[in-house]
């Protein structure tokens, strides 16, 4: 197969389709843009699968993405897009680098979600940015930015319903945008490495942030959220 693109936990492959690409899920974990690596044992397969389980749930709801199917372990075929340079993250509840920036506790429940974007940019260590910075540097329009608001905010409530159910709490969750055939829809992948999830009654990390914070049993908190999920 004809190799695209290799991200830290993905490759993207082109097929004999032009409108079809393989994405290949790594075992390799990064974090801190790229400071911290390592290897996390079958980690690309449980990403896929729930990444799969995740965006066929979407494809239920009316929230058009770029998965077709699962086509092995580690690999699904999705419609080929060209992917927005923008990281859109959704925030229920305060974790990560806005405690950091802005001196709010862990666990703190928001009175609305909050929407961040971020420059997709390894250069530049993915800067927070705002509409008039997408705009000026061209990075989408007004009714592109308008639309991908409104499918982070359905796609969180989706989400919020489908984890309280399995009892996780969905904390927050980055998502990326593609255009395919000029029309934006929801692309990369959704996983623990991607959403912030705790269990509700015991607020249990279950993702990215044992990796992280070397809080140990990585796969095991991965493997729980599928466990959950696919029952
Ligand atoms: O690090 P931060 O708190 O800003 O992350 C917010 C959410 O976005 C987390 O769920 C994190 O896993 C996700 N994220 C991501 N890829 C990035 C940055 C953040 O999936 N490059």
């Amino acid at each position: 197969m004809n190799l695209l693109y290799e991200g830290k936990a993905k490759k993207v492959f082109r097929t004999d389709n032009e409108n079809e690409y393989i994405v290949y899920f790594k075992d390799d974990a990064t974090a801190f843009n790229g400071e911290k690596r390592s290897e996390v044992n079958e980690k690309g397969i449980v990403n896929n699968r729930i990444s799969s389980l995740i965006f066929e749930l979407l494809h239920q709801k009316g929230i058009d993405n770029h998965f077709i199917k699962m086509v092995s372990d580690r690999e699904m075929l999705v419609k080929k897009v060209d992917i927005i340079s923008l990281e859109v993250i959704v925030r229920n509840i305060g974790a990560g680098s806005i405690c950091k920036r802005l001196g709010i506790e862990e666990g703190k429940k928001f009175k609305k979600s909050i929407l961040e974007f971020s420059y997709k940019s390894d250069e530049y260590k993915d800067p927070l940015i705002n509409e008039d910075h997408i705009l000026v540097l061209d990075i989408a329009n007004e009714e592109e930015i308008k639309i991908i608001k409104e499918y982070a905010t359905k796609v969180n409530e989706v989400l919020k319903e489908f984890f309280s159910k399995v009892d996780l709490t969905l904390v927050d969750f980055k998502l990326e945008f593609g255009k395919h055939e000029s029309k934006i829809i929801l692309a990369d992948e959704i996983s623990p490495d991607t959403c912030r999830l705790w269990d509700i009654n015991s607020n249990e990390k279950l993702d990215k942030d044992r990796f992280r914070q070397d809080l140990g049993k990585v796969i095991e908190g991965y493997k729980e959220v599928l466990n959950r999920i696919q029952k």
